[in-house]
């Protein structure tokens, strides 16, 4: 907290410098405290002058994210009481599966930078280069069984809200859960869970937000159906400052989905773009086309072919043909 604190005074001094007695007064700790607090900082990849009679200047900020300025100002019941940061792993989401059969607690957030082998729906790779969000949460849902694809679209809402507070973008979800920008994707969701006959051990939500990287790295199939928020809007956007909100969105639309799951579903509903649309949705070999009319019960979406009948579908990729 302290550390943050001397961080923030640093950020905001006009010459640059601060004293450490002033950075000691200011934040009512000891000069060596504040001296112990600024070397930590070097340690997480500050660049810090010292010059005497003048104080301490930051003269480099390293863009990765920090534990201690994650937690600062959060505020959650569940979502990201345990936080771990790894610079790289193979996937998020593989190992907060396996924290999670190790009874890692309820809203335990693992982030990494970056990610090797990436998991991405129906089998894909998730493409993770550094500048971005890639993070898994872990969820223990006390829900039916049939309930949990809730989960998923539960996330999408959270991560589509949190995008447009934070961004000001006009941010929409296509079913299931992809987050789309301009008709462009920039955020997809993976859910994965482990379950007994007719309960849900855990599922893990797994979220990769396209933010600050650079599009060229991707492949060019990809790149061209793939936006960032930094494209969009023109900035480059602070990463803690988005992951905080969709943290906080996260906390706020699962206790929605513990009590008051029909509501998640209204919410999904308004922040969509696919229903109304004449679609194709591709999945199990088979190709569907009609008017998507929106979701059932249990989150699956209804689609009304041209010979009038209507058909329920589990899973598969939407492609919104006209609006
Ligand atoms: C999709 O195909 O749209 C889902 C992509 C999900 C990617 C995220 S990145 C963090 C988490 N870890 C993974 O391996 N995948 C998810």
């Amino acid at each position: 907290m302290y550390k943050e604190k001397i961080l923030n005074l640093l950020r905001a001094s006009r010459s640059g410098f601060l004293s450490g007695e002033e950075l000691a007064r200011k934040t009512g700790i000891s000069r060596t405290m504040v001296w112990k607090h600024i070397k930590s900082l070097e340690r997480d990849g500050f660049g810090i002058d010292a010059v005497p009679s003048q104080g301490y200047r930051i003269t480099y900020e390293p863009d990765i994210l920090r534990l201690s300025e994650i937690k600062t100002g959060l505020k959650t019941r569940i979502i990201g009481k345990e936080i771990y940061i790894y610079p790289e792993i193979s996937s998020t989401n593989t190992r907060a599966m396996e924290m999670a059969s190790d009874n890692a607690c309820e809203g335990t957030v693992i982030i990494a930078e970056t990610q090797t082998e990436g998991k991405g729906r129906r089998g894909r790779k998730w493409i993770s280069p550094k500048g971005n969000l890639y993070f898994s949460v872990i969820l223990r849902p006390d829900i039916p069984l049939h309930k949990a694809p809730l989960s998923t679209l539960m996330g999408a809402v959270a991560v589509t809200s949190a995008i447009k507070k934070a961004c000001q973008v006009n941010a929409a979800i296509k079913w299931p859960n992809d987050v789309l920008l301009s008709g462009k994707k920039v955020c997809g969701l993976l859910t994965e869970m482990s379950a007994e006959q007719d309960r849900i051990r855990h599922v893990v939500l797994g979220i990769g937000v396209d933010v600050n990287m650079d599009p060229e790295v991707l492949p060019t199939d990809v790149r061209m159906t793939t936006v960032t928020l930094m494209s969009e809007t023109g900035q480059k956007i602070n990463r803690t400052a988005l992951l905080q909100e969709i943290l906080r969105e996260l906390d706020h639309w699962y206790q929605v989905l513990l009590h008051d799951p029909e509501d998640v579903l209204k919410a999904w509903e308004k922040l969509n773009m696919t229903t109304g649309s004449r679609i194709a949705v591709s999945g199990a070999g088979e190709v569907t086309e009609g008017l998507a009319q929106g979701l059932d019960a249990e989150g699956r979406l209804i689609v009304k072919l041209d010979d009038g009948t209507s058909r329920t579908i589990a899973a598969g990729d939407v492609t919104i043909l006209k609006r």
